[in-house]
């Protein structure tokens, strides 16, 4: 099957920073779907694929890339980096523009396999204790009304995260301040403001990052810092892969486990039924938190390139074409699971996408599940009544998803 033409795409159909999108997505997505067709969205040249059936095979498709960097001249690097205001950014280029997320092929399988051991559950079975332990600490220091994003959540995964580096504790807050800084220029509002913060921070992180490195490199740890300096001294990845990796790392589970536990909060306190089932039956943990992975995804879009004119589940795919793949959207698919919009904490098989599928699965999906179920653990069992005080902002964004804050009495 063709595509459809694109100048025939409704632009009222999908309007991803509007509030109405911004407080409740899923009607979007549904709308998306029902048109059976992928939907041309201007504002960002792509093609949006909304059915699940459609974001698998994309996802999976060897063809489907995250850059043709390496088929473009310079030139045309160039001119595709300005036509995205991503231009004049020489830190951010080299560190975040690359990275393990953002290779294919050979590359990509190199830089995977220097840190897929490190994510394996053993390995983060290891750092699960003191997850708890610090956790608990976190609760004990809040009140009978506390904010669960600000005063809980925000502080979980930076410093997990920091822990399984490297990264010394005190440093780790500021760590999560530029990690946001960094990320929110790969949303769609690109303004030179916003532009000019993630260069400057990167440049910072930058800064950090080599000082941490020299100091490792004096007193090595038992810490993935010191690993992969061995890795880069011994000549298997270079300086900017080695720094490029690291702050993937730092970044890439930061917000999006935030948002995970505000999503899933939110998920559980709109359906007390499910709320009281998981009280009544702790055991259902580990289902209940990849239904809240699947309900509402904190990471609803990822893109794709057509490498070669490419087959994605029919569609006949141009060479060069921009595919995005909508996870969020794929998980509540009714062809893919049964009542799709009911949040069932027991949900059992639970094959949803909001880690991905493919090559570039996130490499973070068991370390966030722990996390989220000590955070989840200690809260239902600290508190016999947990509410909320305020109706959930969440933040407008097409990338990202999740609420700003969460005010709760608890008792
Ligand atoms: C809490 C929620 C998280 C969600 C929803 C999530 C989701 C994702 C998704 C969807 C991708 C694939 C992107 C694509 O399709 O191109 C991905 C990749 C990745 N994630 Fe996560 N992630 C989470 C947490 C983490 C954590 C905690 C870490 C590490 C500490 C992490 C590390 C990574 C890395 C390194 C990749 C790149 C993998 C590759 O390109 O081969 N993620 N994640």
């Amino acid at each position: 099957m063709r595509l459809p033409d694109p100048s025939a795409a409704d632009p009222a159909l999908f309007d991803p920073l509007g509030p109405e999108f911004t407080r409740n997505p899923y009607p979007a997505y549904a709308r998306l779907r029902a048109l059976n067709t992928p939907y041309y969205f201007a504002p960002f040249d792509i093609w949006l694929f909304a059915r699940f059936a459609d974001v698998q095979a994309a996802a999976l498709n060897p063809l489907s890339l995250r850059s043709l960097d390496d088929r473009l001249t310079p030139e045309e690097i160039e001119a595709d980096r300005r036509a995205q205001n991503w231009h004049d950014m020489p830190y951010h280029a080299r560190f975040v523009q690359f990275s393990l997320l953002n290779s294919d092929g050979a590359m990509h399988q190199r830089l995977r396999r220097l840190v897929f051991g490190e994510f394996t559950p053993p390995q983060v079975e290891r750092l699960k204790s003191g997850v708890e332990a610090y956790v608990s600490d976190l609760f004990d220091a809040v009140g009978s009304e506390f904010d669960f994003i600000n005063d809980l959540a925000v502080h979980v995964p930076g410093r997990v995260i920091g822990r399984f580096l490297g990264v010394p504790d005190a440093d780790c807050a500021q760590l999560r301040i530029w990690s946001e800084d960094i990320v929110q220029y790969f949303d769609i509002d690109r303004t030179d403001a916003r532009k000019a913060l993630a260069e400057r921070t990167t440049r910072t992180f930058y800064d950090y990052l080599i000082d941490l490195s020299n100091e490792r490199r004096k007193r090595p740890q038992d810490d993935l810092i010191s690993r992969l300096l061995r890795r880069w001294d011994a000549g298997e990845l270079s300086e900017d892969e080695y720094i490029s990796t690291c702050m993937l790392i730092l970044m890439a589970g930061h917000g999006s486990t935030i948002d995970a536990m505000g999503n899933g909060l939110t998920a559980l306190l709109n359906h007390p039924e499910q709320l009281q089932r998981l009280r009544a039956d702790p055991g259902l943990m580990p289902t209940a938190i990849q239904e809240m992975f699947r309900y509402d995804a904190p990471l609803p879009f990822f893109h794709r390139l057509a490498s070669e004119d490419m087959d994605v589940n029919g569609w006949e795919i141009p060479k060069g074409t921009k595919i995005g793949l909508l996870y969020a959207s794929a998980n509540r698919d009714p062809e893919a699971f049964d009542n799709a919009d009911r949040f069932e904490i027991g949900r059992t098989p639970n094959r949803h996408l909001a880690f991905a599928a493919g090559p570039h699965f996130c490499l973070g999906n068991h370390l966030s599940r722990m996390n989220m179920e000590a955070t989840f653990m200690t809260l239902l069992s600290r508190f016999q009544s947990i509410a909320l005080t305020a109706e959930p902002q969440f933040k407008p964004s097409l990338s990202l998803r999740g609420p700003k804050a969460l005010p709760l009495r608890v008792n």
